[in-house]
């Protein structure tokens, strides 16, 4: 079962499909993102041996879904348009506090950031008409799935004094409230 909160607006599917080469886009900066926070957080926590070696295979995987998301911008005539940021997940790194707490809390967006990604890779994957597209997302999102839980495993070996259920709960409630009060367009968030 997932941690989220709320299922996104099934408007949001009609929006994204609207523009397919801009969430295309946007998709692939969320796997860059996505590959290059696994590498800071090795980076900043090496004296963590299992986390580092589970982030550093991470950052490998969504290394080759930027890789597959490009090839379907090149498909398309496309390139990687420019990074314009990523406003729910800034809302989100806002919760996680300093501190001994921070890594904790820092795993504990990841796996909300996951878990968003993935229910929306999978309602693009049921929504998109064209086979082969359909059939990428649905790879995609079975790929993701897993990583949800990965965070969350991490986060309870690592999350140094912070009671990890009750954090969990509260942030998993702002995230719902960010998505809620985010505009509907072509990206993944
Ligand atoms: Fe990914
Ligand atoms: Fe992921």
């Amino acid at each position: 079962m997932s941690i989220l909160r709320s299922s996104t607006d099934p408007r949001w599917v009609e929006v994204a499909l609207s523009d397919l080469d801009a969430t295309l886009g946007d998709h692939a900066h969320c796997e860059k993102k996505a590959a290059a926070t696994a590498v800071k957080l090795v980076a900043d926590h090496a004296d963590r041996p299992d986390l580092v070696r589970k982030l550093a295979k991470l950052a490998q995987e969504e290394t080759h879904h930027f890789l597959a998301v490009l090839n379907e911008l090149a498909v398309r005539g496309r390139t990687l348009p420019p990074d314009t940021g990523d406003p729910y997940v800034q809302a989100l790194l806002r919760l996680a506090g300093g501190g001994r707490a921070r890594l904790g809390e820092l795993l504990l967006v990841c796996a909300l950031v996951e878990a968003r990604s993935c229910e929306r890779l999978v309602l693009l994957g049921e929504a998109i008409a064209d086979p082969r597209l359909s059939e990428f997302y649905r790879r995609l999102a079975q790929s993701e799935a897993g990583h949800e839980r990965l965070f969350l495993d991490l986060a309870r070996v690592h999350a140094d004094g912070l009671d990890v259920d009750r954090r969990l709960s509260e942030m998993a409630d702002e995230e719902a409230a960010i998505v809620a009060a985010l505009p509907l367009l072509p990206r993944i968030h």
